[in-house]
């Protein structure tokens, strides 16, 4: 049972002795043993706070920071219930804010707070990647999507009777995947090790002597085992490009981190899939785990890497004990660990680090900080994390479907891969749609597929925009559905979010602001009070109080984040309302109050009184006169 809901008195010093203890008394514990914390207590008292600053030689300043920092971790109880509403606008189209509402009403808390008696907290967070069965929401990090007022009432009654979690009927947290169309990769068919095994045996066929393959594999880049350099000859020849959004070259990534200096090599695998309406990863953790880690280990084979973590979201948390299951399982069966598959000094191993509820620790610089037991800020770049990765040492950050498209190309070879997609765009590409279509779930295509394909094989009738890569992505309209997905013409890294006639596209537009709002990590200013701004001109023109002065405002904004905004979310920050009101502008205009500028206050009016005293009254003494 979880110690939380059982509401004993928790030994507090033992238990952060205890998480301390698993994570090595490093620094770079730190998040993650902040975050076992509050999961065993439903928060971090300040006792745990000082022992927990002593423990890992850092100031409480740091450690009250990081604990500030992370939505899922508070200094102040909640809830020994803590439910979160996923509040993406898929999860709003499902009735998700009507359901939080009446949850509330029968459990008499105010969303946000926790009940008097500490029994439960209900608020929202955001897109908990369940937009293919949602409404979705999480008690106490455990999933459950597909939710009803019944479900509701369910789950009022069993928080109401504080039974635990564990004995909670299984089938409420079923979560399916969805598989609607699988192609190359979520078909691949292979066994776990096969990707592992093959890449051994692409550098015993390499055109070099067996004799160098003795040598370290990791001596670094002069002089190493030839294996790796084969794999990585493969790679670069499959034209991979990353699935995580950038689309950079990943046979180039691996290159420049094998070419690096450095004491050490990591790889990391980016699960953070927070771009609301993406969950295809989801469905990769849960159901090809081992396609992934072979694609890690044959990554670190190629690069030369010890050392992997796998960055898990916080919102995925409930997939953790099956991830660390076939870790093991893979340990157990020689395909991790020392001298894997019997290749001398082919030593590696994966970690996973949990996150805490914060978006731009998707990006790879945030994400490394975050692995390093710090707030999750965006790095300055150049260096880039090939060369100065964790712990500045050269690095890789791969997405999940990037490093399992890498384990294929590992058996089946660059050419095949190639021959997959569009010139520009290799492989296949798993679109995760969800929105008004009949069968939302997960599609693999080769890359080149028309949106209107797509909707067609998803039952979307009607449709009159399609959100492509979440907020950060673009929103094409009815005129655009022959636009094909690919790099070279709509790149995506997998949202796939459907809009049909009857949807008001100003309303989501306003839900991404408050999405971008929400998520700023505050580091830089025009993104921290831009995104507010922008949150704020959306709702005045939402309430009937905006003019066309406040949609040039918008625009001017946008080019202020693009030239000044420190990461990708301040520069995209902009885009769901440029691309509606380019596309959409009447859902705008009937909400304007004025179409030209209205001031909220009339200074002219104010100047009357000096107007008075200085006995002017003409024409050149009134502003709308002045030069
Ligand atoms: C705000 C922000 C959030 C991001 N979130 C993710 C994410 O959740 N998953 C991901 O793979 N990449 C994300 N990225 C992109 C990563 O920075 C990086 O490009 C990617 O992990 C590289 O892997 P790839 O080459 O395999 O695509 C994000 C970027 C930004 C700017
Ligand atoms: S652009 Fe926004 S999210 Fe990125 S560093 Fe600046 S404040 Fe943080």
């Amino acid at each position: 049972m979880n110690t939380s809901e059982a509401q004993q008195t928790p030994d507090v010093e033992a238990l952060v002795r205890k998480a301390v203890t698993r994570w090595r008394s490093e620094p770079t514990g730190l998040l993650q043993v902040l975050r076992e914390v509050q999961e065993a207590l439903n928060y971090i008292p300040p006792q745990a706070l000082s022992l927990i600053a002593r423990l890992l030689r850092q100031p409480l300043s740091r450690v009250r920071g990081i604990a500030g920092f992370y939505s899922f971790l508070s200094i102040e109880p909640w809830g020994r219930y803590r439910v979160l509403f996923s509040d993406n606008v898929t999860d709003r189209m499902q009735g998700s804010e009507r359901l939080l509402a009446e949850m509330c009403h029968r459990l008499w808390v105010e969303p946000g707070k926790a009940s008097e008696d500490g029994l439960v907290s209900v608020a929202t967070t955001s897109c908990t990647g369940l937009c293919d069965q949602g409404p979705g929401m999480l008690v106490n990090g455990r999933a459950l999507g597909r939710l009803t007022s019944e479900r509701v009432e369910q789950v009022c009654g069993l928080i109401l009777h504080s039974v635990p979690l564990a004995d909670w009927p299984v089938e409420l947290f079923v979560v399916d995947d969805n598989v609607r169309r699988p192609d190359a990769l979520l078909g691949h068919g292979l066994e776990p090790g096969d990707p592992i095994r093959a890449a051994l045996r692409r550098g015993v066929e390499g055109q070099f002597e067996q004799a160098a393959n003795e040598r370290s594999w990791r001596e670094g880049y002069v002089g190493a085992a030839l294996g790796p350099v084969a794999v990585l000859e493969e790679v670069k020849r499959s034209n991979l490009r990353g699935r995580g959004g950038a689309g950079f070259t990943t046979g180039i990534k691996w290159e420049a981190c094998r070419h690096a200096t450095g004491s050490a090599r990591y790889v990391i695998c980016n699960a953070d899939e927070g771009e609301p309406g993406t969950f295809k990863d989801r469905v990769l953790l849960a159901s090809h785990a081992d396609l992934l880690f072979d694609g890690m280990t044959v990554a670190a084979y190629a690069v030369g890497a010890g050392r992997g973590f796998l960055y898990l979201r916080g919102e995925y948390r409930y997939l953790l004990d099956h991830l660390q299951a076939v870790l093991k399982r893979r340990r157990d069966a020689n395909l991790l660990g020392d001298t894997i598959c019997n290749q001398p000094g082919f030593d590696f191993d994966i970690e996973i680090h949990v996150g805490a509820g914060s978006y731009v620790c998707g990006e790879e610089s945030a994400l490394i900080e975050s692995l390093e037991g710090k707030r999750g800020v965006p790095r300055n770049r150049p260096p880039f994390p090939v060369t100065a990765g964790y712990l500045q040492q050269p690095t890789i950050v791969n997405n999940v479907e990037t490093l399992c498209a890498a384990a294929l190309i590992a058996v089946r070879g660059g050419d095949w891969y190639r021959s997959i997609g569009t010139l520009k765009s290799a492989g296949t590409k798993i679109l995760s749609v969800a929105g008004d279509c009949e069968r939302p779930g997960i599609y693999e295509y080769p890359f080149g597929v028309t949106l209107r394909q797509v909707l067609e094989d998803c039952g979307a009738i009607n449709t009159q925009a399609v959100q492509v890569s979440g907020p950060s992505g673009s929103c094409v309209d009815e005129t655009e559905f022959e636009r094909r997905i690919a790099f070279e013409d709509l790149p995506t890294a997998g949202a796939f979010t459907i809009f049909d006639a009857s949807r008001d596209m100003f309303e989501v537009a306003h839900a991404y602001t408050q999405f971008f709002a929400h998520e700023s990590c505050g580091f830089c200013t025009p993104c921290r009070a831009g995104t507010s701004m922008l949150m704020h001109s959306m709702a005045k023109i939402r309430d009937g109080n905006g003019t066309l002065h406040d949609l040039r405002e918008i625009a001017r904004l946008n080019r202020v984040l693009l030239m000044s905004a420190h990461c990708g979310l301040g520069h995209t920050a902009c885009n769901p309302i440029l691309d509606t009101m380019k596309k959409f502008r009447p859902m705008y205009e009937r909400r304007l109050a004025a179409r030209d500028f209205a001031p909220a206050f009339d200074l002219d009016a104010a100047l009357s009184r000096a107007r008075q005293m200085t006995g002017r009254d003409d024409p050149g003494a009134h502003l709308e006169n002045s030069a």
